[in-house]
Formats: structure tokens, C-alpha cells, sequence
């Protein structure tokens, strides 16, 4: 492999430059020629290609967003697609391409895969719902962003005695939604993969107010999609006024943290090693706090799961 293409795809993720950069300048260690490609595969598509060096990934390091930009393309998940991205990169000279996004975009690593384009996937998502990894690049500094911001909300239902209903990002994925509920004292936490008793909730609620509480927190993960009422129903039942925030793209915003600055790199220069061994069509992936690759098809058939523990923790802390 000489020339390597790389790319993201999907939802940004803070770190994701800075897996781009690692990806970059890993690869010209081993002397290799990098190709960035613009857009995701949108951009593979249309061929928006050009040569990376190592000043091109230069400032890039701390800040948030993809300087190649993403997308998420309807157009390239189609046989026809694969074939022309494929036929683009060997129009551009590339040899293997790293695709750094979620689970989608690894599904279209796999189909260039079997078309002939070797690939590699870097795990980049806020929501860290990838099975085959216990971290994704972006979690941390999302999960930061959103606590900094739910901490701002307790202080003034604090001040009015209210309760908070947040619902915040993870796709159908309860990771943020969780760890947020524990780090930010919440009451409760309403996830995807989880039932609910609303009526628990409330009592909680009430419970919490006759024990002299000020304030009350729920998470709700936008999986469950019923924040508004549900904040309604909360206000109704106990008589204390709910409002209801949604933090929303806040949250997939900012400088990445360190950890997200450290895996990214660590991640994007494991890619470039594979691939000058000429491994491919691999997913990088952390498990037991080590960087190990995995092969695509067995990547995407992993699972993961929410540790119930978690949100028993939740309970134990709410009284
Ligand atoms: O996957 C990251 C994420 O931010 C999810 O948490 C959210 O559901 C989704 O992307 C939103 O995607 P879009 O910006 O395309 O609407």
C-alpha cells in the first residue's frame, strides 16, 4: 500500500482532527502518500481528493469538527455507488482508505471492502454505540460539554425550585444519557434499551421535595422521544413546575478532552501501522483499555451493552 485515502463520515465527533491528523502523519512515518477526501463518501463520490501533508494537518489537533467535513450519503449506499467510489479511488491513486465515523459508515467501509477497496474504520461518534469497542472518539468531550451544561440548568431550577428534564444526544444508545444521570445527580434517567415507570419517577419526585430537595434533574435520552410530554405529565402529577431542555448539537461541539486527543491519535497512527503491514479491512477498536483491530465483518456483528449496574447507581444516589 503507497497511497492511503482518509475520510469521516457520518455525525462529527470531537477528536475526529485529531484521528485525521494521527492518520496523516502515522501513514508519512511510513512513508505512504495520504489523500484526503472531502464530504465523507459523499465527496469520495465526486472526487473531492487532494493530497494531505504534514502541515496540512497542522492546528488541527484541538479543535472540534472535521476539516475534511462529513456527510451522510444516500447516493453512495447503492451497488452503483460502491462501484464509482471504488473506480474513483483507483482514479486517484488510492490503495486503502480509513473511514473514521459509526457503525453506517462502517457498513459502506464493508461494501468498498468487498469491491475491491481495502479499508480501515476508526470508531468517531459521540454516542459510543459501536459494539466492537468500549470507547468511540467524541464521547468523552460530549459527555463533558453536556454535564458542564446540565450543571448550569440545576442551578436555576435550584434557584426556582423546579424540575429539569434534559434530553440530550445518543441516537438510540443510553451511554451519554447514563453517565450524565450519574455525574450529574440526577433523580432519574430514561433510556432507549431500558423500561420506565413514569409513575416511579414522579413519586421519586415528590419523595425527593418532602425530604427538603430544591431541585430535581431527569435525563431523558432523544431515543425516547417524548421529552415535552413527559414534562408535561412530570408537572401535572406533582404540582412542580418542569421545564424541559434540549441540549442538542452543543454537544457534538468544542475542543476534544485529552482522552479524546489521546485515543484519537493513538487510533489514527494504529491505522497507519496496519496498513504499511499491508493489513486490511480491520476495525480499530479499544477493549480493556488497549487499541486492537478487529476484522470488519466480525466488527459489525458485535453488541454492547449498558451496564445495569449504572442505572441502579442512579437509583441508590436520587434519595
Ligand atoms: O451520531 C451522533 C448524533 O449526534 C446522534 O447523537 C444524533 O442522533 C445524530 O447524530 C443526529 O444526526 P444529524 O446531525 O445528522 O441530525
Amino acid at each position: 500500500i503507497k497511497t492511503i485515502g482518509v475520510l469521516t463520515s457520518g455525525g462529527d465527533a470531537p477528536g475526529m482532527n485529531a484521528a485525521i491528523r494521527a492518520v496523516a502523519r502515522g501513514a508519512m512515518c511510513h512513508g505512504m502518500k495520504v489523500m484526503g477526501v472531502r464530504r465523507g463518501y459523499h465527496g469520495l463520490l465526486r472526487g473531492e481528493i487532494e493530497e494531505l501533508n504534514s502541515r496540512s494537518v497542522s492546528d488541527i489537533l484541538q479543535r472540534g469538527g472535521t476539516f475534511l467535513q462529513t456527510a451522510r450519503s444516500k447516493s453512495f449506499a447503492t451497488e452503483e455507488g460502491i462501484k464509482k467510489a471504488v473506480e474513483v479511488a483507483r482514479i486517484f491513486g488510492i490503495d486503502a482508505l480509513v473511514v473514521i465515523g459509526g457503525d453506517g459508515s462502517y457498513k459502506g467501509a464493508r461494501a468498498l471492502a468487498n469491491a475491491g477497496l481495502p479499508t480501515i474504520g476508526i470508531p468517531g461518534t459521540i454516542d459510543n454505540d459501536i459494539g466492537c469497542t468500549e470507547y468511540t472518539i467524541g464521547y468523552d468531550t460530549a459527555l463533558n460539554t453536556a454535564m458542564q451544561a446540565i450543571d448550569k440548568i440545576r442551578d436555576t431550577a435550584s434557584s426556582h425550585e423546579r424540575c429539569s428534564v434534559v434530553e440530550v444526544m445518543g441516537r438510540n444508545a443510553g451511554y451519554i444519557p447514563v453517565n450524565l444521570a450519574v455525574a450529574n445527580g440526577a433523580e432519574a434517567v430514561i433510556i432507549p434499551e431500558a423500561p420506565y415507570d413514569l409513575d416511579e419517577i414522579k413519586k421519586t419526585v415528590i419523595e425527593g421535595r418532602n425530604r427538603g430537595k430544591s431541585h430535581y434533574i431527569i435525563v431523558v435520552s432523544e431515543g425516547v422521544g417524548e421529552t415535552f410530554e413527559l414534562c408535561k405529565n412530570i408537572e401535572e402529577a406533582t404540582g412542580i413546575e418542569t421545564r424541559a431542555t434540549v441540549l442538542g448539537y452543543v454537544q457534538r461541539g468544542g475542543s476534544p478532552t485529552l482522552i479524546d486527543r489521546v485515543t484519537a491519535t493513538k487510533m489514527g497512527s494504529y491505522a497507519a501501522d496496519l496498513l504499511a503491514n499491508g493489513t486490511i479491512n480491520r476495525i480499530i477498536a479499544q477493549q480493556n483499555g488497549k487499541i486492537v483491530d478487529i476484522e470488519i465483518n466480525e466488527a459489525l456483528e458485535m453488541t454492547k451493552n449498558i451496564e445495569p449496574e449504572m442505572l441502579e447507581l442512579v437509583k441508590k444516589m436520587s434519595i
